[in-house]
């Protein structure tokens, strides 16, 4: 049955959708045949809603680079002629340089138009709301893994107040959910997030700060004790970076940016950019991003300096991290847990405390069945069935 017809507008989008689009991006015809006959969900109609939207972009990025070369040649075509009767005075060059640049200010424009949209493409293209009142996240669960994934494209995922509630709740919920074991955080392909909103926050008072502990719910994420892997692309920059950090493992797409740019805006980091930074890259390191707030680790510097764990290509950095959370997820969880709350004590009480605290909790493990279950396995050369017991 063709559609073509009842689609028409739309099909034309679709097919003339860019060869420069990848396969995986390109919308045709058949996907849209596909939606209409097969059952139709939700996640598929939103995959459908962003490949729809990355090819009428593209168009309107092509239609307008087109109007800006055809306007600028019909200028020059028109000098030309004038020039061939008449000497051209510096007054007239000015006037026809006057001329163009209204088209190539359409071709900055077309431009900028397409750095919108990188921002607005989530870093994967499975998405599904855990629940339709999130507005500033998308939520979907792949197996025994979550993945989140912040969504305030305009502001390059700018950390406002609602969206850490909603990540707090988000969160939370995973925590509580047993049949997820771990959980993965991203952004766009532009931004992972560009920090805390400077235009929410920039009218604050300290009082204000200071009775209700502005920031301190970001603090929350620390408490999740699943293991959260940041999966970052794009800008990691203030708040953003912190929250990368907050996480237990950071993976970085090659084109990622991590910086501390506070001190630009009169202010310092304020969720733990200048504590945990330290620890996972040195002092000098970290002075010297605090201090100038314009000196920025790429993603290969992050990875050489101990920031981040490992660094993928940013169209794989998403799945790489799905990847290790499906393999941790699919380990006894309680004994996850053990090793998150041992590691994450090494920042907290001197050596000799955390290790008699790692070794209480290795005798601990001896009490669960997934210890025996994991030792017997060994011994019988089979794979470990755990039961998260
Ligand atoms: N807060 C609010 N809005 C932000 C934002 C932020 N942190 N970062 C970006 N945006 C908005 C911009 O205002 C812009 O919105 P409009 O289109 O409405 O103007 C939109 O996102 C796109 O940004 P740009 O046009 O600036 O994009 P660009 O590619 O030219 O620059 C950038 C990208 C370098 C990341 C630049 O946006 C930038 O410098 N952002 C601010 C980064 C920053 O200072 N972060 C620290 C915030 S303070 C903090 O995080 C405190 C803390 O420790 C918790």
């Amino acid at each position: 049955m063709s559609t073509r017809s009842s689609f028409s507008p739309v099909t034309q989008i679709l097919e003339s959708g860019p060869a420069s689009a990848s396969p995986e991006e390109r919308v045709t015809e058949e996907h849209f045949n596909n939606l209409h006959a097969s059952s139709v969900t939700y996640r598929d109609l939103l995959i459908f809603e962003e490949r729809l939207k990355l090819n009428m972009i593209r168009l309107k990025k092509r239609q307008q680079k087109y109007e800006a070369f055809l306007g600028s040649l019909v200028v020059v075509i028109a000098y030309c002629a004038f020039a061939t009767f008449y000497q051209p005075s510096e007054h007239h060059s000015i006037i026809m340089f006057s001329a163009l640049r209204q088209p190539l200010v359409r071709a900055t424009a077309a431009k900028r138009l397409s750095r919108a949209f990188s921002a607005y493409s989530p870093n994967h293209n499975a998405v599904a709301p855990t629940s339709p009142k999130l507005e500033y996240l998308l939520t979907e669960t792949r197996g025994r893994v979550a993945v989140v994934t912040l969504h305030r494209p305009k502001a390059l995922n700018a950390l406002c107040n609602g969206l850490f509630v909603e990540l707090n709740q988000v969160l939370r919920e995973f925590d509580d959910n047993k049949d997820i074991g771990a959980i993965v955080i991203t952004g766009s392909e532009r931004a992972f997030a560009a920090g805390a909103d400077i235009k929410e926050m920039k009218d604050r008072g300290f009082i204000e700060n200071y009775a209700e502990d502005f920031l301190g719910h970001w603090t929350q994420i620390t408490k999740i004790r699943k293991p959260t892997i940041a999966a970052v692309n794009g800008f990691a920059l203030g708040g953003g970076c912190e929250l990368a950090m907050m996480c237990d493992i950071i993976y970085a797409g090659d084109k990622a940016v991590f910086g501390q740019p506070e001190i630009k805006l009169g202010t310092i980091p304020g969720a733990g950019g200048t504590q945990r930074l330290v620890r996972a890259i040195g002092k000098s390191k970290a002075m010297e991003m605090c201090l100038t707030g314009s000196v920025n680790l790429t993603a290969e510097e992050a990875e050489r300096a101990g920031l981040v764990s490992r660094v993928y290509p940013a169209d794989q950095v998403v799945d790489e991290a799905i990847k290790t959370a499906e393999k941790i997820g699919n380990l006894s969880l309680p004994i996850v847990q053990m090793v998150k709350d041992a590691i994450n004590q090494s920042f907290e009480v001197p050596l000799s405390g955390g290790l008699t605290f790692e070794r209480r909790l290795f005798h601990s493990t001896f009490a669960s069945k997934d210890q025996k279950e994991g030792m017997a396995a060994f011994a019988e050369k089979r794979k470990a069935n755990f039961t998260h017991n």
